[in-house]
């Protein structure tokens, strides 16, 4: 049987098996997928062996995106822009492709699923890191009025703005700079939610009817998800729907059919409500 995996560290909770099965059940395919725990200086060693053992794809995460896209030996152009890559392909002639399926996930997520329009909105992105990296050049297409991003270390923001001010109004500053300014979408991309912080936001950041997405996810709501409920946000979402998204567009590159989402997010979703 065809064999798939992610590799990360840690790896222990994550869904993608999980995803990947109800993917293979529903469209009929006939594959394995599994975690694997891999540290980031086992990472070339176990790349190599999983493919040399006959593997068709891998699924790339925390902290190997970069890694993994060093080691592809040809980059999908997102991947290329992202500076990350979430999954590897074996081609037919033996090469490996890097491509990245964040951006897109959370576009169909935030677009689709959850009917959020991004023309004219202003858009701030907390944190300055590879998961705020991935989203910038898909939120761009979609012709925000402007996307902010606001980082501890200022200048790993400036310089992230920079690096894409070609595609339209975007610019990194602090969180003190954003006093008085206020957003359409808020999307926390810093790691921070997850060991239960958050980064300094006033009180009147969110704008009216405003929505939060948070790109982690939990069994629980985030500290993030939960800010936005305080505030009054119009949705107050987590990762898990893009989680699912772009498990979903890996598997298209893998096996050449997209697997339904809504149902799986759905189900994932009352899985935990329980
Ligand atoms: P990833 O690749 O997942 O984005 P990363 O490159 O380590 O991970 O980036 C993590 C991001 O979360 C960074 O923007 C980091 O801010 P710094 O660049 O100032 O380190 C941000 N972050 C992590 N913990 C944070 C906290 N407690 N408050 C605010 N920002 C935090």
């Amino acid at each position: 049987m065809d064999q798939y995996a992610v590799f990360g560290h840690p790896i222990k909770h994550s869904k993608s098996p999980r995803i990947h099965s109800l993917f293979a059940e529903q469209t009929q395919q006939q594959l394995q997928y599994h975690a694997q725990e891999v540290p980031a200086d086992n990472f070339q060693q176990a790349v190599n062996d999983f493919f040399k053992q006959g593997g068709k794809g891998l699924n790339c995460t925390v902290p190997l995106k970069e890694l993994a896209w060093q080691h592809a030996d040809r980059l999908s152009e997102r991947a290329r822009f992202s500076k990350a890559v979430n999954t590897l392909a074996i081609q037919e002639n033996g090469e490996l492709l890097g491509d990245n399926t964040d951006g897109i996930g959370l576009m169909a997520d935030l677009t689709i699923n959850h009917k959020i329009a991004l023309k004219n909105q202003r858009i701030l992105i907390l944190g300055a890191g590879g998961a705020s990296r991935g989203i910038i050049a898909p939120l761009m297409e979609q012709s925000p009025s402007e996307i902010v991003i606001a980082n501890r270390t200022v200048d790993k923001a400036i310089s992230l703005g920079e690096e894409f001010a070609e595609l339209g109004s975007i610019q990194g500053c602090s969180y003190q700079a954003l006093k008085n300014r206020q957003f359409d979408l808020i999307l926390n991309a810093t790691s921070a939610s997850l060991s239960g912080q958050l980064p300094p936001l006033a009180d009147n950041l969110l704008a009216e009817q405003g929505f939060c997405y948070d790109l982690a996810y939990a069994n629980t709501p985030t500290a993030f998800v939960n800010w936005g409920l305080q505030h009054h946000a119009e949705k107050s979402l987590d990762g898990l729907g893009m989680l699912v998204e772009q498990a979903a567009e890996a598997f298209f590159i893998w096996r050449g059919v997209r697997p339904e989402t809504q149902d799986i997010i759905a189900l994932l979703n009352s899985e935990r409500a329980g």
